[in-house]
């Protein structure tokens, strides 16, 4: 049966939640500032957005993205990718709902919405090269591997992108 996956709003009240998520274990491996993700949650910078990933009514993961300026992509040697390009960071955190397809839907969620802004060029999500189960994720969401790099305390990565053609 196909599942009902929804971006909702996500609420200060969802703090608790996001917080029992980042330290679930497979969660924690590849999130290691929990207390970063959690404030920038309560009090997003500008062009920051986030929403939780809910099956049905039941709220299971949560998304957020982030317009990146020139200044910031220079600032990690993403050169070649387009100013007002947005940045990408997921996780499923309730591990019961992991594995079954929610991810890369609430990425494609993701895509239609910003398509609809049209302003956004590029879509990028960074993931530690260790992350298979996210690179597959993505991958089932029309992104690929564009290059390595070495995001400031994160390791080697991967920076997956897919580019936002209107009318797709
Ligand atoms: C990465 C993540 C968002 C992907 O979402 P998802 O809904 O699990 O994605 P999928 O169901 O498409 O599964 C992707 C891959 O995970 C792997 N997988 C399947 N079941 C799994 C499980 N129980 N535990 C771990 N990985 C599993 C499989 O390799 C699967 O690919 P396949 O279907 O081609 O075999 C989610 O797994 C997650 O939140 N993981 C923990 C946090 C994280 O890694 N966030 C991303 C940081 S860059």
């Amino acid at each position: 049966m196909d599942i009902d996956v929804t971006l909702t709003p996500f609420s200060s009240t969802d703090v608790t939640l996001l917080n029992r998520w980042l330290v679930a274990p497979h969660v924690a491996r590849w999130y290691p500032d929990p207390e970063d993700h959690v404030g920038w949650s309560v009090n997003p910078p500008p062009g920051g957005e986030r929403a939780l990933i809910t099956v049905g009514d039941r709220h299971v993961g949560y998304i957020r993205w982030q317009t990146v300026s020139r200044e910031v992509l220079d600032s990690v040697g993403l050169h070649e990718i387009p100013a007002g390009s947005v940045d990408v960071d997921i996780l499923i955190g309730d591990s019961d709902f992991v594995g079954r397809g929610i991810g890369p839907k609430a990425l494609l969620l993701l895509l239609s919405q910003l398509r609809q802004r049209g302003d956004v060029p590029l879509v990028g999500l960074t993931t530690n090269i260790q992350n298979l189960s996210a690179q597959r994720a993505y991958s089932k969401a029309g992104f690929y591997t564009l290059r390595e790099y070495s995001p400031p305390g994160y390791g080697r990565c991967y920076l997956m992108i897919r580019v936002l053609e209107e009318n797709a």
